[in-house]
């Protein structure tokens, strides 16, 4: 990845941005972009306006960036991402992380919208995620390697951090949520998985299907960032219910748990 590319993007964000570390960044998917509730708004970025992001091309992905204040902490958010499915290239979606740790940011959040493989799910559970697969065999550290960005072979035993996935637990119980811990399968996307692809992935361990979330994961705890994962199940994965699959109904199931992911997240900006 080209280091010009993060230097031209960094550098519409104003110097408030980089004054003082900040307490948490959150990275919110599919359906999540509303989900914030901020005391006070500091910095307010559309993407169409950050060079190298560019505007969110997804539905249900709001494409702001925003710095606030919320229960006394700093959070820099990013509301809303890019994909290796749209095909703008690896800085593309991993530039919010890049931005991050700019900002000296040492804590992350990244949420997603998911598929349910694992039998014990629904449509509305949170998955808070324990370990990930990456089916697509790519990786945004392929490349020249900079030292900035950690070791060249960096050690993934536990991408998720324990504490925060404690933090995200605690947070969910005091809110009775359906909640488990699970293993999440990247997929490069746009087209939805097959049933076979499905069960394979079930048999390899996963619990979730996405098609986001890892390449950032990676990229965050290769530079030493601590990261937290939580899935919303929006829907059963292909082959598991009757139904075809559509993003419509991926937006629905969002919009049906906005309150209880805007207290989540509250909950978690509290405590971690
Ligand atoms: N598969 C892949 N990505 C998804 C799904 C799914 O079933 N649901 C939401 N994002």
């Amino acid at each position: 990845m080209d280091t010009n590319y993060f230097d031209t993007a960094a550098e519409v964000f104003p110097d408030e941005c980089f004054a003082r570390p900040v307490d948490l960044a959150v990275i919110l998917g599919s359906g999540w972009g509303e989900a914030l509730i901020c005391d006070r708004t500091l910095v307010r970025i559309s993407y169409a306006d950050i060079p190298g992001l560019g505007a969110a091309t997804v539905p249900g992905h709001v494409g702001e960036f925003r710095l606030f204040e919320r229960a006394g902490k700093r959070i820099a958010a990013f509301c809303g991402r890019r994909h290796w499915y749209e095909g703008v290239g690896w800085e593309a979606v991993v530039l919010p992380v890049e931005i991050l740790r700019r900002m000296a940011g040492s804590k992350l959040l990244l949420t997603n919208a998911a598929g349910g493989l694992n039998p014990a799910l629904r449509p509305g559970d949170f998955v808070i995620l324990r370990d990930h697969i990456n089916t697509v065999g790519i990786n945004p550290l392929i490349g020249p390697h900079n030292p900035e960005w950690g070791a060249r072979f960096p050690d993934m035993t536990e991408v998720y951090t324990q504490h925060l996935r404690d933090v995200l637990h605690r947070a969910a119980n005091v809110r009775g949520l359906r909640v488990m811990e699970g293993v999440y399968a990247f997929t490069s996307g746009p087209c939805f998985e097959t049933p076979a692809e499905i069960h394979a992935y079930g048999h390899m361990g996963a619990d979730v299907v996405g098609m986001s979330t890892v390449p950032e994961a990676v990229f965050a705890r290769a530079c030493g960032i601590q990261v937290a994962g939580l899935s919303l199940v929006s829907n059963l994965a292909a082959g598991i219910s009757a139904k075809t699959l559509c993003h419509e109904e991926v937006m629905a199931a969002s919009k049906t748990a906005q309150r209880v992911m805007s207290g989540l997240i509250d909950d978690f900006i509290a405590a971690c």
